[in-house]
């Protein structure tokens, strides 16, 4: 039998849908505390693995953003993106596109410009060192008000050299697309591409407003599209990427088991999907693991796992140069293991 699972792992890829604050390995939480003094309210780093038993959504993201209080400084910023970057080197991303929460660190003192360098300053090592190229996506709370978001939007403005679009995540239920017209039409207007979280919780309609109200390039997560006939055919024919996140979405229970998940029915739909991590410390693996997951669970077959992996690279902001490198990379990897080894 063909390893399906190890030609995924071997294929080289992008990742379009990561928060650099959910890549929080535990082992780095209590390093960061003892760096600074803080006590964080779990014992070790057994009993915090264990509080990730999450219910839903907003379970999660109590505990991520009580997990964030111990990135402070520059160089707090700097290694977790570090540690991140060499788990996608380990698993064969060649290029990243990671959402950062300002707000989630300006509300607590921590200067904008901490925060922006630290992740760059280790995004442009990884490309020196690794040769993983990458997009820096700032993302609006949607659980806050508009006002704080433009106030965000306004402290980043000094940074826009660094920032290569915009996103909308955090609590979805209650928080449409439609709340944040304003600062998306200013981001716009600035020239930021913009992508949004809808169809995680959220009804279709959220999928529907993200493209319509916000003019999102790429719908982060949107399986919940599967519930309407319309919307499928638009994203077909539109071929709107969606970066879908298979094990996120069992942890956070949107599907009971991953063998329910339609990840596989959208490809066969003609949907642009893509294979992502979200907050792969929490979730229970990087986008290796996601794969590795999907292929048993699901079943996926040779052509599905090079088509998801030429969709992460074609969905992607990466230059076209570069692009064609890639998926050269990637029919490369493929004939090889056609090849059988050598
Ligand atoms: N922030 C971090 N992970 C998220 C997710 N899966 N959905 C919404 N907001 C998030
Ligand atoms: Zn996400």
């Amino acid at each position: 039998m063909p390893d399906i699972a190890a030609l995924a792992c071997a294929l080289p890829k992008a990742e379009l849908h990561l928060h650099i604050e959910g890549t929080l390995e535990p082992e780095l939480a209590f390093s960061l505390a003892q760096r600074h003094g803080v006590t964080l309210p779990w014992p070790d780093v057994q009993a915090l693995r264990a509080a990730y038993d999450f219910s839903d959504l907003q379970s999660f993201l109590d505990l991520y953003y009580a997990g964030a209080d111990v990135l402070r400084a520059r160089q707090d910023f700097h290694d977790l993106t570090w540690a991140y970057l060499q788990r996608a080197h380990a698993d064969n991303l060649r290029h990243v596109e990671i959402f950062f929460d300002p707000q989630t660190h300006t509300a607590r003192g921590v200067p904008m410009a901490e925060v922006i360098e630290g992740i760059h300053g280790a995004l442009a090592r990884g490309r020196d060192e690794l040769d993983i190229s990458f997009r820096m996506i700032l993302s609006f709370l949607r659980h806050l008000p508009e006002s704080e978001a433009l106030e965000t939007l306004a402290q980043a403005r000094p940074f826009l050299d660094r920032i290569d679009g915009v996103g909308l995540d955090s609590s979805e239920r209650g928080h449409p697309p439609a709340k944040f017209r304003q600062v998306f039409a200013r981001c716009r207007a600035l020239g930021l591409p913009v992508v949004a979280h809808a169809g995680e919780e959220g009804p279709p309609a959220y999928i529907e407003e993200a493209l319509d109200l916000l003019h999102a390039q790429r719908i982060d997560h949107g399986v919940r599209a599967i519930e309407s006939e319309a919307l499928m055919e638009r994203l077909a024919r539109d071929q709107v990427p969606l970066t879908v996140c298979p094990l996120s979405n069992v942890k956070l229970k949107v599907y009971p088991d991953l063998r329910d998940h339609p990840l596989r029915d959208m490809l066969a739909r003609g949907l642009k999907v893509t294979i992502n991590s979200d907050d792969p410390a929490y979730f229970g693996g990087y986008v290796n693991a996601n794969f590795t997951a999907c292929v048993q669970a699901l079943g996926l077959t040779e052509p599905e796992v090079l088509q998801l992996a030429r969709n992460s690279i074609e969905a992607s902001w990466v230059e076209a140069a570069r692009r064609d490198a890639l998926l050269a990379d990637l029919d490369a990897a493929a004939r090889r293991w056609r090849a059988g080894p050598a």
